[in-house]
């Protein structure tokens, strides 16, 4: 095909065979199976060198000359438009070009991590090279032959002064082979968060032990060898980390075969043969290659501290990895349920109706916490039943919420399981432990294993590992163990076909010792059914909550609460108008019913009357509070209804749409559509000042308004308008595809421009009031 001479491309890591076997790595086990290293399980392309047999894939490190030799960590290789295969890499910057490194805090063969990438052409790929954690760097030797491919990468930065705190570089590697998406989100946050120079980021050396005690994931216990990689960047197989192939019950097999077969009894470790089919439950994970014959290093997990012993402590000598695990194949004296068809589903929805439930609602009605979620009595009533008797009768069970975003399920969750926390103290409700995973912060679906069990035990175990401990607890029958509930929010996730995360926490609950409530939530209502196979999802018998839209009233209570909320210190008051509020319901409620836009477009509405009255210098009664009216509503809702690239620019805080304007700005200035960002900056600032200048009335001074942090306390949407966090302002407008940027030494001299159509740029900003005295 097109691809350049001496190079060829495979479409995902199927084979161990191309590959030859270098000093760092043994061969690898499987043959069979899949890398599926994008969610969706589509195959995943990587690179060989024909010349030398190197393989390059997404997550790997290498040397890419040109005029000078930079270092990059490959992000991404597809099919491209222009060229065949697109290789893109995010850059490590080199100690010396780093801004703001001072010479004593770092190490000679130190690399920093940039959020700044490239699409580069392969053909320039040089070595790959090794580049290690902290950890592991701390065991290697650099010398002559291997100071010029081993380095160390520990933090990242933005090249503009921000580090990051000391990362585990191979557990972000994993971030980016896995679910590519959140690498960049993840990196810009870890510089944002700890947006230390790294003269005071230094260390003490104790802080350093501690740093590397606690790695994200166990620290293998084998080192990596620094000598000559050859074959490819050896790094990868770091990865490879500890994830054990041994794993409850592959749910799909159930699936098709309808018939029980004897329950597999899988081997925990150690045998080639269960590889293939163990690893399918493992499509999902990042990590696909595996060592022959080599220990793991959390193989054999073990409580690591050697404190008083617990009762959990020999759940870990139950769980070894030569132990015969019994899976949770479900289990037989169930089957019959479905079985026979004419058996009653026992998935219950839950009647609101019901004599029970009025009853659970009249005693909630004393609280007053019930008003906290207006709208939300039922359901809120509905959950704390459920929650309730499974925590005083000790038994599990599963609650299964759905509904769209914004319609207060997390919310009204949390509200339960607070009042609940709070009726432990008079007895009303007996102790009981609650546990939070969220899909979206979960890197892969199993790592909801290893959370839990780290709740649970304090211990950190490799996710295979969790998972088997998990299946042993929560067997054993402990008269002495709380009531668990878990929440596991956003669901759709991690839920999928391939892996058995959600069958294994909706099947605990099921077992009479458990105690395990979950709490599962979810926008669709089948994401059992289309993940489990409806006859086990009915087996499971999830007790079902769905979260409807909001009507207009509940939205216009809703609002109005939170207008009773809002605190404005030293400001002037600001009230929505009856009229308005009802407006802004009615809108929402014929669309989406969706609470959290119903809140946006009021918030927005405040911001533009806010900006009005400021123009108008409206200072005669500083007592009179600001109205937002009709009026207002109507251009938040005009605003955020238009284009999809309206939409998007409309939604921006207002610091990105302030980096707009002075693009086009500099760009009418220079007569280049494409500029220097640091000219860019420069218009930035020279525009505010000029506002500022103009603007006297003191209390809503431009620059007051750029620093000002929320204007609604809704936790939900940031309405942040600070400039602090302009890096991640341009980087996201590239993410958004609304401007580009080519790749430069330093950081303020990168080309940047638009990269969609400027008159509708134009438009959309003229249209926004805060924003059309900047154009
Ligand atoms: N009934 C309600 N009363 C007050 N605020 C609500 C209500 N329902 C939702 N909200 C607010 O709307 C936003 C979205 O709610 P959330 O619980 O996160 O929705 P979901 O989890 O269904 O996506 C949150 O800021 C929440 O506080
Ligand atoms: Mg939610």
């Amino acid at each position: 095909m097109n691809c350049p001479k001496g190079w060829t491309y495979k479409q995902s890591l199927t084979n161990d065979e191309t590959e030859q076997p270098t000093q760092t790595r043994r061969s690898r086990r499987s043959t069979k199976q899949k890398n599926s290293q994008s969610p969706g399980g589509a195959d995943t392309l990587s690179l060989i060198r024909l010349e030398d047999n190197i393989e390059f894939s997404v997550g790997d490190t290498v040397e890419v000359t040109g005029k000078s030799t930079e270092y990059g960590l490959i992000r991404e290789i597809k099919f491209g438009t222009k060229d065949f295969i697109e290789v893109a890499v995010f850059w490590f910057l080199k100690t010396k070009d780093a801004n703001g490194v001072s010479e004593t805090s770092v190490n000679d063969n130190e690399l920093f991590l940039t959020p700044y990438g490239d699409h580069v052409n392969f053909i320039n790929f040089g070595n790959p090279i090794n580049v290690l954690s902290e950890d592991q760097f701390g065991d290697v030797v650099i010398d002559d032959s291997n100071s010029d491919n081993t380095f160390l990468v520990r933090r990242a930065t933005d090249d503009q002064g921000s580090f990051s705190e000391v990362f585990d570089f191979t557990k972000l590697r994993q971030l980016l082979i896995s679910d590519t998406d959140k690498f960049l989100p993840e990196v810009l946050n870890l510089i944002k968060n700890d947006d230390k120079s790294v003269e005071t980021g230094v260390k003490s050396d104790a802080q350093k032990v501690e740093d590397i005690k606690k790695p994200i994931t166990e620290t293998s216990s084998e080192k990596p060898k620094t000598s000559k990689p050859r074959g490819r960047s050896k790094t990868v197989q770091e990865e490879e980390e500890n994830l054990t192939p041994s794993e409850p019950s592959d749910v799909e097999e159930e699936d098709q075969s309808e018939e029980f077969e004897p329950e597999p009894e899988l081997e925990a470790e150690s045998e080639d043969e269960e590889i293939e089919d163990v690893e399918d439950v493992f499509e999902d994970e990042p990590v696909v290659k595996r060592k022959r014959g080599r220990p793991r290093s959390t193989g054999t997990p073990s409580p690591k501290k050697t404190q008083p012993k617990r009762d959990i402590d020999d759940l870990y000598a139950q769980v070894t990895p030569t132990k015969k695990i019994k899976f949770t194949k479900i289990d037989r004296s169930s089957l019959p349920i479905f079985i026979s068809p004419t058996k009653p589903v026992r998935d219950e929805f839950i009647d609101p109706t019901s004599e029970a439930f009025k009853e659970i609602k009249q005693k909630l009605h004393t609280s007053q916490r019930l008003n906290a979620l207006p709208g939300r009595e039922d359901e809120f009533a509905m959950i704390y039943m459920n929650l309730e008797s499974a925590v005083n009768e000790g038994t599990g069970c599963c609650v299964y919420v759905s509904g769209v975003p914004g319609m207060g399920k997390t919310a009204t969750i949390k509200d339960v399981i607070e009042q609940m926390q709070e009726s432990i103290p008079s007895g009303e409700v007996k102790p009981f432990d609650f546990a939070e995973l969220n899909g979206l912060k979960l890197l892969s679906p199993n790592v909801a294993y290893e959370k839990l069990w780290e709740h649970i035990s304090g211990d950190k175990v490799s996710a295979s590992n969790a998972a088997l401990l998990l299946e042993e607890y929560f067997k054993r029958d402990d008269r002495k163990r709380k009531p668990l509930i878990v929440l596991m929010d956003e669901l759709d996730q991690i839920a999928t076909k391939k892996q058995n995360v959600m069958y294994n926490f909706f099947n605990w609950p099921t077992y009479s010792t458990s105690k395990l409530i979950v709490i599962a939530v979810a926008n669709t209502m089948d994401l059992p059914e289309r993940t489990l196979s409806n006859k086990i999802s009915s087996r499971l018998g999830l007790r079902r909550i769905q979260f409807k839209g909001y009507t207009f009233q509940q939205l216009s209570d809703i609002i109005k609460h939170r207008l009773e909320l809002i605190t404005r210190n030293n400001r002037r008051k600001v009230i929505i108008t009856p009229d308005a509020i009802g407006f802004a319901s009615r809108k929402v409620a014929s669309v989406s019913g969706d609470a959290r836009r119903a809140l946006t477009i009021c918030r927005r509405a405040v911001e533009i009357a806010e900006k009005q009255y400021l123009e108008t210098h409206d200072e005669n009664d500083p007592d009179k509070p600001y109205e937002v009216l009709i009026s207002h509503i109507s251009i938040a809702i005009n605003e955020s209804v238009n284009s999809p690239l309206a939409q998007y620019i409309n939604s921006l805080p207002f610091a990105s749409k302030l980096v707009l304007a002075s693009i086009l700005r500099k760009s009418r200035r220079s007569g280049l559509a494409e500029n220097k960002l640091g000219d860019i900056i420069d218009e930035m600032k020279s525009s505010i000042v000029m506002a500022t200048n103009e603007d006297k009335s003191g209390e809503f001074g431009m620059l007051d308004m750029l620093y000002t942090d929320k204007i609604f306390n809704d936790d939900a949407v940031n309405t942040n308008l600070r400039v602090h966090f302009f890096k991640q302002t341009i980087s996201s407008l590239i993410e958004a595809g609304i401007i580009e940027q080519k790749n430069s030494a330093g950081e303020r001299s990168k080309p940047t421009q638009l990269s969609v159509s400027e008159e509708e740029v134009v438009s959309i900003l003229k249209k926004d009031n805060q924003i059309a005295q900047f154009l």
